[in-house]
Parts: structure tokens; C-alpha cells; sequence
């Protein structure tokens, strides 16, 4: 079975709780031969400030670069809230993204039957839901130049952000996007606004030529970006791939956040390029959620967005789409047994700690591997 190469990074916060349950996981899969997993573990953000004065250093970011996959927590909270600027806990994840070049953002959102009375949707139009959202991460208005306000002199300011888009950032999202539906129910839906915006043209253009050129098996649909945010509270059923820009991503990937219910029920995965050498992607893995200051230390957070995040590293970055399934299958498991941390709870249930639903997971991981 090959060896692969895990850096955890568990931050701050409730990351190190949620993080303890990715490792009695993977000690539990080495142990009955499920995967091989050597893991390494180091600092970021605010812990690593206090350590470091800085919020990754160098050494994490070698070890980053060698792995096959990152596995990060979250980091933040009010006790940095002073530190410099440029060594804040989220300076840590930025240089990770950026370094790696992590430039697609997978953001699934399934819902769980156990879980479909806590969407704020009716139970049928969100029951059993399984659609991923794929937001361009590294481009965009958020990066582009010129980002500037400037003194107009006559009381007034400009604010000024610019939209860009290369063909070659368009045409490696889309790539990505017709990839994974290939694996899945195989459907792209492509959204941009093209009504208004040129980088919207030049989006629809470069999806289509990849199409006609390269996916044609693929089922290829395009809608503008505002209609797209509205059929994804309509019916969400109706898609099964999202591709977006790095703006409309952000907002339409919060939007099908919150179809599935929890905040601590949110997995995501951040991709690089293909190594040309090697034919490995750089890739992170890590919980929507933050470091919830809030519940931090009283071991009551929802694993399962992080071990959610722990499966699709298995699906995207060990080939181990079995294994991945047999995760999503043993956290559907532990939900139909009633189980729910706090932030999940409902009538009847039992709410557990973030161990006992970790144990619970692990548990029916067992029962599908025996
Ligand atoms: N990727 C990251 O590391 C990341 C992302 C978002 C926020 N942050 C940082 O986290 C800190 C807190 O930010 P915030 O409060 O806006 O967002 P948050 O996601 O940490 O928390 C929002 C709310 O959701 C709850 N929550 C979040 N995850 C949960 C889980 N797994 N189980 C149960 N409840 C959960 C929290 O208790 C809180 O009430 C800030 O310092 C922020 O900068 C980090």
C-alpha cells in the first residue's frame, strides 16, 4: 500500500480539538491496514506567533511543499486581534494558498438525511443534496490591479477594484470542474455575468471552447450568476458541479453553505496545479468554520467538518475514493444513530462531545470496513 505524506496543522482555537479526531481516525485506518499514513504535525497562526512571532515559519512551509496533502484546522482569535498586520493568524493561511498556489476552492454541500429538518429549506428540496460548489481562488477582483481609493480633492474619494481574468485561470478552473463531474453525475454548470461584465465573455468563451475541445461527454449548462443564486435556493437539486469566479464563488458557496444546516458540518479542499515531474497536485484540506473562540476548550465543536475535510483529501490527493466514501457513509451512520454536538442538536437527539462523536465515526468505520 503506498505511504502518504500528512502535514497537520491544527491552529487555534477548536482546531486542535477537531484535529485529535482526524488522528484517532488515521491511527485507526493504519491500524487495520485502511491506509498508511506517516504524519507530521506543525504551527500556525496565533500558536505559532506566540512561538515563533510569525504565523508559519519557513521549516512548516518545506514540510507543506513536501506533502502529499495538508490537513489544516483553523486559526484567530481575540487574543491576536493586536498582533502586526503581517504576522496575524490568517497571514499563515494566506501564505499556504498562495505558496501552493492553491487556485480551486471545492466546497461540497451534502446534506444528510438525519440533518435535513435543520436547513432553513424545506426537507425535500434539500434532502440528500450532494452538489459542489468550485469557486476560482486566486484571481479575480479581490487580487486584481489597480485596487486603490483615491482623494478626488472636492470632498469625493474613488474606490477603485479591478475584475481580471486570464484565459489560462479560467480554462485550469474549468478543467478542474469537468474533472470532477466526470466522477460524479457529470454536470457542469458554468455561472459568470456575462450580460455586463467582460471577464463574464471572456468566462463563457473559454468554458465553451474547453467543452467542444476536450469534455463534450460532459453535460455543459451556463447561467448568469444572480439567476444561478436564486435557482441554488429554488432547487438545488438541479446542479451537481458550480463553476465561478473568485467573487460570485464566495457568495454562492455561503449561499449552499448554509442549505446543509451547520457551520461545523462544512468540509472544503483548495487544489494546485498538476506537477508536470511527479502528477501530484498541491492540496489543503480544512473545515468552512473558524476557530470558534466561543466554545474553544470545552470540547463540544463538531468534528465532523474536519473529518469531512480529512475524506477529501483522501478522494482528491491519495486516490482513495473508497475509503473517502466509507467516511461520508460512517458520518451518516453516527447522525441516523441520533447522535449531535450542540451546534446540530434537535428533538430526541443525544448530544455528545466532539470525542464521542470522533468515536461514534470511527466506530462505524469499523462496522463498514469488517
Ligand atoms: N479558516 C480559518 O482558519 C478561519 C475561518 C473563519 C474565521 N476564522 C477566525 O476564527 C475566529 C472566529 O471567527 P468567527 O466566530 O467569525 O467564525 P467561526 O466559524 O469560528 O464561528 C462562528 C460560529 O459558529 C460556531 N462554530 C464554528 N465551528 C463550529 C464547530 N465545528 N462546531 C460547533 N460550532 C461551531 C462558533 O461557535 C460560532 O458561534 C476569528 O479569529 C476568525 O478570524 C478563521
Amino acid at each position: 500500500m503506498a505511504t502518504h505524506k500528512l502535514l497537520l496543522l491544527p491552529g487555534d482555537g477548536i482546531g486542535p480539538e477537531v484535529m485529535v479526531e482526524v488522528k484517532k481516525l488515521t491511527a485507526f485506518m493504519n491500524a487495520h491496514g485502511l491506509g498508511n499514513f506517516e504524519i507530521e504535525e506543525g504551527l500556525v497562526g496565533g500558536c505559532c506567533y506566540d512561538a515563533h512571532k510569525i504565523a508559519i515559519t519557513d521549516a512548516t512551509m518545506a514540510k507543506a511543499h513536501a506533502a502529499d496533502a495538508v490537513i489544516f484546522g483553523a486559526v484567530g482569535g481575540p487574543q491576536w486581534d493586536r498582533v502586526p498586520y503581517e504576522v496575524r493568524p490568517e497571514a499563515g493561511l494566506l501564505r499556504l494558498r498562495k505558496e501552493l498556489g492553491l487556485f480551486a476552492n471545492i466546497r461540497p454541500a451534502i446534506c444528510y438525511p438525519a440533518l435535513a429538518e435543520s436547513s432553513s429549506l424545506k426537507r425535500d428540496v434539500v434532502d440528500g443534496l450532494d452538489i459542489i460548489i468550485l469557486r476560482e481562488l486566486t484571481g479575480g477582483v479581490y487580487f486584481g490591479e489597480p485596487k486603490t481609493i483615491t482623494d478626488l480633492g472636492n470632498g469625493q474619494k474613488r474606490a477603485i477594484d479591478t475584475q481580471v481574468y486570464d484565459t489560462y485561470e479560467i480554462d485550469r478552473i474549468a478543467r478542474v470542474a469537468f474533472e470532477l463531474a466526470r466522477k460524479r453525475r457529470n454536470k457542469v454548470t458554468s455561472m459568470e455575468k456575462r450580460n455586463v461584465m467582460k471577464t463574464g465573455v471572456l468566462w463563457h468563451e473559454v468554458v465553451k471552447e474547453l467543452h467542444a475541445r476536450e469534455y463534450k461527454d460532459v453535460a455543459l449548462e451556463h447561467q448568469l450568476a444572480d439567476a444561478g443564486g436564486m435557482q441554488l435556493v429554488r432547487w438545488p437539486k438541479q446542479f451537481d458541479v458550480i463553476v465561478t469566479d473568485n467573487l460570485f464563488g464566495d457568495m454562492l458557496s455561503d449561499i449552499a453553505a448554509m442549505l446543509t444546516g451547520s457551520l461545523g458540518m462544512l468540509p472544503s479542499a483548495s487544489l494546485g496545479e498538476v506537477d508536470a515531474k511527479t502528477k501530484k497536485r498541491k492540496a489543503m484540506y480544512e473545515p468552512v468554520h473558524g476557530s470558534a473562540p466561543d466554545i474553544a476548550g470545552k470540547g463540544v465543536a463538531n468534528p465532523i467538518a474536519m473529518l469531512a475535510s480529512f475524506g477529501m483529501a483522501l478522494r482528491y490527493s491519495l486516490n482513495m475514493a473508497k475509503e473517502a466514501d466509507q467516511i461520508e457513509a460512517a458520518i451518516a451512520a453516527a447522525l441516523a444513530q441520533g447522535l449531535r454536538t450542540a451546534d446540530i442538536k434537535s428533538e430526541g437527539a443525544k448530544i455528545v462531545t466532539t470525542a464521542e462523536m470522533g468515536d461514534a465515526i470511527v466506530g462505524e468505520m469499523k462496522k463498514l470496513a469488517a
